[in-house]
């Protein structure tokens, strides 16, 4: 069942591109049937948990861009245990990759006694998010197992970023022409990830960083833009199953208390693909460089300023500046996967965890 792969983490991430894929293709297929959301609103509210999180830090970036509609994304344990400001002109986007979260849940229900619409994003067809939501946008993962999520999350981005469209287009925001030419290009990203991935398995690339890496105590991973949410996402990734130290951070705070932290010893995964903030990200890496941090980065062939500094570099393909995170957050997750590994652990069943979280 794990299709020849050590672990269903592996197997998992391999199988984003069909994840995207056939998320796109579901999608599309909806918005052609029934043209549009069935909602007026001029306010969004995200909530989710954990990586469900993060995706909805991007999915902010998405809509915000291309509908220009204010978006705020919480925790749902944070949301519901404050007094949100929404009411019947919010809609609330729930992300959950497997529809039980109790955290979540429990902001959905607040949300609707507030007069909220809700909009889910969820992975389990029947599930008691899809149940109780107003309206629902399938991601088509396919099953997850690995505790550790991954194929979930890139096809929860697969999710935003189209709805992100389709309210842009109602909205005005995003011409016929613009539109098309965004989903020509997230149409790309399965076969850029796919390359990638295949690569990865000839190089073996980051196998070998995470070899060099794996005894490591601790780990900063650095972003800023879309990719801030994916710097926050490698930590997490490496943490839950490594059990090594980890924390992301957005690159411009750095100087306000992290950097501190760095010495010769510290791994620093700086994410810095060709986009508006790469001049900075090779600021950040010269800071690090200047304290003696082990740095990796990830970005894009070229990137000459970045290779002067570091050898240690991971290339990913070129897309939309909006569209990166699909890219960055792969090496990551393998990151991750092979430091798990080499340290011996149980990488589909970490300690401490479970697979959905169905208590407060
Ligand atoms: C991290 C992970 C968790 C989940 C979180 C939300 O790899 O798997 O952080 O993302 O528990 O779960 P869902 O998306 O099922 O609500």
């Amino acid at each position: 069942e794990k299709a020849g792969y050590k672990h269903f983490m592996l197997k998992e991430i391999y199988e984003q591109p069909k994840g995207i894929s056939d998320t796109i293709s579901g999608k599309l297929s909806l918005i052609k049937g029934e043209a549009e959301l069935p909602f007026d609103f001029n306010k969004i509210q995200i909530v989710a948990c954990g990586t469900s999180y993060h995706a909805g830090l991007i999915g902010k970036f998405f809509i915000e861009t291309l509908s220009k509609i204010p978006v705020s994304v919480d925790y749902a344990s944070e949301f519901r245990y404050r007094d949100p400001l929404i009411d019947s002109n919010t809609v609330v986007v729930a992300i959950s990759q497997s529809g039980e979260t109790a955290d979540t849940l429990a902001a959905v229900r607040l949300a609707k006694l507030k007069g909220a619409k809700v909009i889910a994003i969820c992975n389990v067809i029947g599930s008691t998010l899809t149940r109780e939501a107003d309206y629902t946008i399938y991601t088509y993962a396919g099953p997850e197992i690995s505790v550790a999520s991954t194929k979930a999350f890139t096809t929860q981005l697969t999710a935003l970023f189209l709805t992100a469209l389709e309210i842009g287009v109602i909205k005005g925001t995003v011409t016929k022409e613009e539109e098309q030419k965004y989903i020509d290009e997230l149409i790309k990203i399965p076969s850029k990830m796919e390359d990638f991935l295949e690569t990865e398995k000839k190089e073996k690339r980051i196998r070998q960083l995470a070899l060099e890496f794996y005894m490591a105590k601790d780990a900063l991973f650095l972003g800023r833009f879309v990719n801030y949410p994916i710097a926050l996402e490698g930590a997490l990734k490496l943490k839950e199953i490594s059990y090594i130290h980890a924390e992301g951070y957005p690159a411009g705070e750095m100087k306000h208390g992290p950097i501190a932290l760095i010495d010769e010893k510290m791994p620093v995964i700086v994410i810095a693909p060709k986009d508006r903030v790469y001049e900075k990200m090779v600021s950040n890496i010269e800071e690090v460089k200047a304290r003696k941090g082990r740095v990796i980065a990830v970005t894009n062939a070229g990137c000459g300023e970045i290779r002067r500094l570091t050898d240690r570099i991971i290339e990913i393909p070129e897309t939309d500046e909006l569209l990166t995170p699909f890219l960055t957050v792969v090496p990551l997750q393998l990151f991750a996967y092979y430091i798990a590994d080499f340290l011996g652990y149980d990488v589909d069943q970490p300690r401490n965890l479970a697979k959905s979280v169905t208590v407060e």
